[in-house]
């Protein structure tokens, strides 16, 4: 079998999924709309080969232990498919911090997803990869794609999955991406998405998300960045409310992260143009045009808790490389 690598993005999401209507099958309640944020990579590389045990998993250089269960039952779906039973040898390298709120369990899984199908010999849809890779993390389900993203909540697996709405080349967003704390994010999203209910704002949330939704998809056709940037930041502090109110609480933010968000609140009242998103970690997404980049970027990093700021653009679909991890 072939070894095979490829290369994918993590996303933002501009309207976030959060709370699952089916655990086995991640099913969201709900729709969302992300963007993919080229400058972020998992790179992966998958070989099934007929000697080994057990599957073997490497990320950053480390053996996997804790979330081994978790990538061998997404090898297993893929196993399944492909009629094989041999194991497989995994290594993946990310260049952005992991499990700090930066999504890279979505491109981790959309990597996992595609080098791994190639590398059993399947020659799957980006639809059917799409509803493969939701199985293993419910964002990397948009991950596959590339651009501006839409993912249909759907009521069973085989209509639950996400497609372009706009590629990347449509609209030059820019996303500067703040790292103000390296360490792990203290509640993985697995854990949040089963509490989601239990927030008294979380029924009233979902009533409106549809529209919410459509909103979000109308900003980005007229591409108007003030209303996409007011919609954006208005659903982080919606979300976070769930987080802050759901039983037990989930505190996402660190000091830094508030520095973060008033200081692009600041800048907005002098005129530039930036927005900010924060999924369940403590790191921050400011989005900004290319016109309000420069100026928005030397703020940032002017902030005493900013450890650095990586600029991004929307990024493309994945990519297959030749050169592997091994
Ligand atoms: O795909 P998961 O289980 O890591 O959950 C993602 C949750 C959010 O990032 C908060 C929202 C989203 O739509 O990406």
């Amino acid at each position: 079998m072939k070894k095979t690598t490829y290369k994918a993005s993590p996303d933002i999401a501009l309207v976030k999924y959060w709370g699952k209507k089916d655990e086995v099958l991640r099913l969201p309640e709900n729709g969302s709309v992300s963007i993919i944020v080229g400058g972020l990579e998992t790179t992966t590389t998958v070989e099934f080969q007929r000697d080994l045990n057990k599957d073997e998993v490497t990320i950053q250089g480390k053996k996997v232990t804790k979330e081994l269960e978790r990538v061998c039952k997404h090898l297993d779906r893929i196993r399944n498919l492909a009629g094989t039973s041999s194991f497989a040898k995994v290594v993946s390298q990310n260049n952005f911090p992991l499990s700090t709120g930066l999504s890279s369990s979505g491109s981790g899984f959309a990597a996992l997803t595609l080098a791994a199908t190639k590398a059993a010999g399947l020659e799957l849809t980006q639809k059917e990869l799409s509803i493969l890779a939701r199985q293993g993390s419910g964002s990397a389900c948009r991950c596959v794609c590339g651009g501006y993203v839409e993912w249909l909540d759907g009521e069973r697996s085989n209509s639950s999955y996400a497609r372009t709405i706009h590629p990347a080349s449509y609209w030059n967003l820019r996303d500067l991406v703040v790292v103000v704390n390296e360490g792990q994010k203290s509640t993985p999203s697995t854990k949040g998405h089963k509490t989601a209910k239990t927030s008294l704002f979380y029924s009233e949330r979902q009533d409106k998300i549809d529209e919410k939704i459509n909103q979000v998809k109308q900003a980005i056709s007229n591409k108007n960045f003030v209303q996409l940037g007011e919609l954006m930041e208005a659903e982080t502090l919606e979300f976070h409310s769930i987080l802050l109110t759901s039983v037990p609480p989930i505190i996402a933010w660190h000091p830094g992260t508030v520095e973060v968000m008033l200081a692009v609140q600041a800048m907005r009242e002098e005129g530039v143009q930036a927005y900010f998103s924060i999924s369940t970690g403590f790191n921050v997404h400011v989005l900004t045009t290319s016109n309000h980049e420069k100026l928005t970027l030397s703020r940032l990093k002017s902030l005493d808790s900013v450890k650095r700021v990586i600029g991004c653009s929307v990024g493309g679909e994945p990519k297959e490389l030749n050169k592997h991890l091994f």
